[in-house]
């Protein structure tokens, strides 16, 4: 009975937040503006630049812009959530903690372990896509590089001559991956500076696209603006428009890596609720704007399958040098897309570690550099391992199942505590409770389910190889336990 009860045992609020302020390792650098930074650092990359084509081709057609405002609402819904829990309990680890202090240790474990779908495969999925652009930015200046090495062993790519090869390695989203960790090795402060640096240029890339492309839109591109049901579900239509909204739900993820920095914020109870729900309206309003932008310059039935959208609409501008300047600007923004990706991953399993769940490599401290570069070492190989091997599709939808279900936790977290724990000073308070996290939960659930059976089966056997750890080491070096 002792036993089972070690399962739901939950941490104390006041051992979350004096952990957070006795032994501040972590520095205390980020102000409303970098974190708000942060969030778009995350959030603007592949989705946004690579599947926007693919969703408007394939499910949505120019309605895709109601599928970018669907998966807003669910993605908003869950940030207030976040935004409720990240300053109540404002310590690294983001919704690991959360779970923590609400769900006890199992269900803290099984979310820091899925929370490694969102933030490792997620920045495994964008080396890939980086890869990609960087190939093509190559070829444009005459450098091409051989095939089998800038693709993973289960492509096949077309060579110059016509014949198909089979890939051996993706080396650049290798070697992306490598530097960006060794960046993140050398310290936040420096990290965050960079990724300000990226940010700025990767919101000048949208609106430059934007600005320019408005005068290339053709009006009759946006009729019919829902295509109608080709009779297979999530193929246009209404169904289609769901299917999208799973599809490009990815372009989203990422805001919720603020709340990971919850510790290295300089006034985390105000700031993080503003870094989370402003980059996500920033985030929200650029990509209707771009939908609307990118489906009326390029008829939806040109961009099936079409994975660099952006350079094919730019192509009928007369402007061919903005394409090189604009693909240089994606391939920066996919930076920052990474660091932010890797860095909340580091944060999530140092908080694990130093609750006993994982070794203490993953919460050693570099005495100069103040990160947990142990850490940084071994997922930069786990996540090279997954960019250099692993296709694209199969990388974001696992992200995007894990992601989802995590968002979905969070909403029940807020759920239960409220419950459990009324009392609690709660700075932001996410507005009408319960309806809100509900509402998240439902259409959370609804992208989920609209993700198909082979990501299902892959999310259970990632947590099955969770469960296995937790019952043969966390269980016996928890913390909380002993
Ligand atoms: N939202 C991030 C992207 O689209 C993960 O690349």
């Amino acid at each position: 009975m002792a036993k089972l009860k070690s399962l739901f045992a939950r941490k104390p609020l006041s051992q979350l937040t004096s952990e957070g302020d006795e032994g501040q390792q972590l520095k205390r650098t980020l102000g409303p503006a970098s974190l708000v930074a942060l969030g778009i650092g995350a959030i603007i990359g592949a989705g946004l630049f690579s599947l926007t084509g693919i969703a408007a081709g394939e499910h949505a057609g120019p309605a895709v812009l109601l599928s970018f405002i669907i998966a807003a609402v669910g993605c908003a819904f869950a940030g207030m959530c976040y935004s409720e829990l990240a300053t109540m309990i404002p310590v690294a680890g983001s919704a690991y903690t959360y779970a923590y202090a609400t769900m006890g240790e199992l269900m803290a474990w099984i979310i820091g372990w899925d929370l490694v779908l969102e933030y490792a495969m997620g920045a495994a999925a964008v080396s890939v896509s980086w890869s990609r652009y960087v190939v093509s930015f190559l070829k444009d200046l005459g450098i091409i590089l051989p095939a089998q090495l800038v693709s993973c062993p289960f492509e096949s790519v077309k060579l110059l001559d016509g014949t198909e090869v089979t890939g051996i390695i993706n080396l650049p989203a290798i070697f992306i991956i490598a530097v960006l960790s060794m960046l993140l090795m050398i310290g936040i402060r420096e990290s965050a500076r960079v990724n300000e640096v990226i940010v700025v240029i990767k919101v000048a890339v949208v609106l430059i696209f934007i600005s320019v492309g408005l005068f290339f839109i053709k009006r009759e591109n946006y009729t019919p603006f829902i295509p109608p049901n080709t009779g297979v579900f999530g193929e246009f239509g209404w169904s289609g428009i769901m299917r999208a909204a799973g599809v490009i739900f990815f372009a989203y993820i990422g805001f919720d890596t603020v709340s990971t920095a919850a510790q290295e914020a300089k006034n985390p109870r105000r700031d993080i609720p503003i870094g989370i729900i402003g980059s996500l309206i920033v985030c929200t309003i650029l990509y209707v704007v771009f939908a609307f932008v990118l489906t009326g310059m390029v008829n939806y039935q040109a961009m099936r399958g079409d994975a660099a959208p952006v350079a094919t609409a730019i192509d009928l501008t007369p402007f061919p040098w903005l394409q090189k300047l604009i693909k240089l600007g994606i391939i920066a923004g996919f930076t920052s897309v990474m660091l932010v990706l890797l860095l909340g991953q580091s944060r999530v399993f140092y908080a694990m570690s130093r609750d006993g769940l994982l070794p203490k490599l993953f919460s050693d401290i570099h005495a100069k550099w103040h990160t947990p570069w142990r850490s940084n070492i071994l997922f930069m190989v786990f996540v090279s391992l997954f960019g250099g091997f692993v296709p694209i599709s199969k990388l974001g939808h696992m992200t995007s199942i894990g992601t989802l279900f995590a968002f979905i936790i969070v909403c029940g977290g807020v759920l239960v505590l409220r419950y459990l724990h009324p009392e609690w000073p709660r700075s932001y308070r996410a507005p009408f409770v319960p309806l809100v996290p509900i509402l998240g939960i439902v259409v959370c659930l609804a992208m989920m389910l609209s993700l198909g059976v082979e990501t299902w089966i892959r999310l259970f056997v990632w947590l099955a190889i969770g469960s296995v750890i937790y019952f043969g080491y966390s269980r016996f070096h928890s913390k909380l336990a002993r």
